[in-house]
């Protein structure tokens, strides 16, 4: 091609419409072979005859063909990416890892709950449930804790404003699952094993090992000839089969009004089988829960004749039982709703 008859203008309105026309990769690659191949290629030409132009015209077509040469490529480029995307779309990789799914899962209370309830179940104890909202006779009065009586001072309780119509009973978030010993005693026969999961409320500041609100296990068991061998041998099979190993069991004399004698139950170290460590402050043991035979008060408030029957009764927190388990240090962290802690579970 002779140099001086190079019109560059036109070639580049020529080439921008051509590159606007081009449909399909067939076009593109034409449009590539026609200006861009390397010994017949239009541009190419011109591009390889720059040195001969004069200075001139170099000025002009010089940088000219190289904007060319690159609008090409890069269309031509443009082109073949669009096309490759488009084709993902028509076939699947079934090779290719799919991506995970975010499936739901249960709460940590949830999960130590449920293996409660299943060991528990093993043993024969039912479960039963009972209202988050409660009179005073049955939180406190029927569990032997009469109003005025100092023993109220152990649980710091939020009262309601409304009244009980009929009997004018004081209304209250119940402060522990115990009132539902006194609900199911009334309505059930002995012999009786029950669990009562539930929520209860304490009117407490929160930090790392209280809350206002958390969770308790209430269990109970009436028959005639029920001792505290048969409650250290329940309650030491279901930490067995909770913590999975061989746990040490040892009950300390304590004092609650509903049951006589009253004890709290340590059991060794879950972290350092009882060698001491500093989650059990170097003793070896964590107190765990308190428990007790049921006071015949208590019976008698439920109606059942004490004569006849025993029974014992305990309460475990449940957070406390999941702290242990999943080794968490702070008991605000089952309401926090923090997912990088929910998802570990
Ligand atoms: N209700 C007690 C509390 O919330 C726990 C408890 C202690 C329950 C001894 C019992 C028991 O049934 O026998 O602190």
């Amino acid at each position: 091609m002779e140099p001086q008859k190079i019109d560059i203008k036109l070639l580049e309105t020529t080439i921008k419409k051509e590159l606007a026309d081009a449909r399909e990769t067939s076009d593109f690659e034409a449009i590539l072979k026609k200006y861009l191949e390397k010994e017949t290629g239009v541009l190419s030409k011109i591009l390889r005859g720059l040195k001969d132009l004069s200075e001139e015209e170099r000025k002009t077509i010089g940088p000219k063909a190289n904007e060319l040469n690159s609008l090409i490529r890069s269309e031509v480029f443009k082109a073949s990416q669009s096309k490759s995307e488009d084709n993902s779309s028509d076939w699947e990789d079934i090779t290719e890892p799919s991506q995970e799914l975010e499936v739901g899962h249960l709460h940590p209370i949830a999960l130590v709950l449920k293996d409660v309830s299943r060991i528990f179940g093993g043993m024969g104890f039912e479960i039963a449930l009972g209202s988050e909202i409660e009179n005073d006779w049955y939180n406190f009065d029927a569990l032997n804790i009469p109003k005025d009586h100092p023993a109220r001072d152990m649980w710091d309780t939020f009262w309601l404003k409304e009244f009980r119509t009929e009997a004018k009973d004081k209304l209250l978030l119940r402060t522990h699952t115990s009132p539902v010993q006194i609900h199911y005693m009334q309505n059930q026969k002995p012999p009786l094993r029950v669990i009562v999961p539930g929520r209860v409320f304490r009117h407490e500041m929160t930090d790392a090992s209280h809350e206002f609100d958390f969770f308790q296990i209430e269990g109970l068991m009436v028959d005639q000839n029920v001792s505290v061998a048969n409650f250290s041998a329940i309650l030491n099979e279901f930490f067995n089969q909770f913590f999975g190993k061989e746990v040490k069991m040892k009950l300390r004399p304590s004092f609650f009004p509903f049951t006589e004698p009253s004890f709290e139950v340590d059991i060794s170290c879950i972290n350092c089988d009882g060698q001491g460590c500093p989650a059990c402050k170097q003793t070896g043991w964590m107190e765990l829960m308190g428990a007790g035979m049921v006071h015949p008060n208590v019976f008698k408030s439920a109606g059942i004749d004490s004569k006849k029957y025993q029974g014992f009764a305990f309460g475990i927190g449940l957070d406390r039982l999941a702290m242990l388990k999943y080794k968490i240090n702070d008991i605000r962290l089952f309401k926090g709703c923090d997912l990088r802690f929910l998802k570990q579970f």
